[in-house]
């Protein structure tokens, strides 16, 4: 066999085997009812509503080129001292879909790219069996430098931070945005209390976006053994495409 399809399907068994992991059973099916492979593009139309006047915003956006510009520069808090490259998000700047993180970690420092570690090989996965490629949804973080060993930001870092995020969001205009994890959960709901099970699995309205809370794709790592959560997030994922395409 040719090395290039050997590589191909080498790549198309490490897609089955996790998603048989998380718990997908119905591969012949997409949430539409055709069939669909992994990491098949799906046609989103979508208008952005960060234009303000209603205007939808040529492809690209400048202000987030220049917002983000910013952001590699920024000195607003600690963290600046101790990062390699602050890392401001990428990815489609008109996404119907959002997923926001905690903070950059190593690898991502180095590379000024969000979710390129480990926690962001399985989220990239995620993104694919859900139908999408990276670059047709927005990733971005709480917080844009990584905190010192990875800790949790500390709330003056959130504060300092965060406009960076709600103007992204504005420019961008998702309809759905995912909040990975406690740091990021607790930003877009302050009110929800209880544990991550309890809170994940339906969506919550914040300024007219739909945020569905769910695991980080770190605790599903530091919990490799244990498919509950897995499984959880899969569930999460597959309302949420059921929102963006339809039942
Ligand atoms: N964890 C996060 O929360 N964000 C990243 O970008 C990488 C790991």
């Amino acid at each position: 066999m040719p090395r290039k399809n050997a590589k191909i399907l080498d790549g198309l068994d490490v897609n089955l085997r996790f998603l048989k992991e998380i718990g997908v059973e119905d591969l012949n099916r997409s949430v539409e009812g055709k069939a669909v492979k992994p990491g098949t593009p799906k046609p989103a139309p979508h208008t952005p509503q960060g234009g303000g006047d209603g205007t939808p915003k040529p492809a690209g956006s400048s202000e987030l080129d220049e917002l983000h510009t910013t952001i590699l520069a920024c000195r607003l808090c600690g963290l600046a001292e101790g990062r390699t490259r602050a890392v401001p998000g990428e990815g489609n700047p008109r996404a119907e879909l959002m997923f926001v993180g905690e903070g950059p970690g190593r690898d991502e420092d180095e590379q000024g790219r969000p979710f390129v570690g480990r926690a962001g090989q399985l989220l990239t996965k995620i993104i694919a069996a859900m139908g999408y490629g990276r670059e047709q949804v927005f990733i971005a973080n709480i917080v844009k430098c990584r905190p010192p060993d990875n800790r949790v930001p500390l709330r003056g870092e959130t504060a300092a931070c965060t406009p960076y995020l709600l103007r992204q969001i504005e420019l961008i205009g998702p309809k759905v945005i995912v909040a990975l994890g406690k740091t990021a959960t607790e930003f877009f709901l302050p009110d929800a209390v209880g544990s991550m099970t309890s809170i994940r699995g339906r969506f919550y309205d914040w300024k007219g976006i739909r945020i569905m809370p769910t695991f980080h794709p770190s605790y599903l790592i530091r919990n490799e053994g244990n498919k509950g959560p897995k499984k959880m997030v899969w569930d999460d994922m597959k309302l949420v495409m059921t929102l963006l395409t339809g039942p």
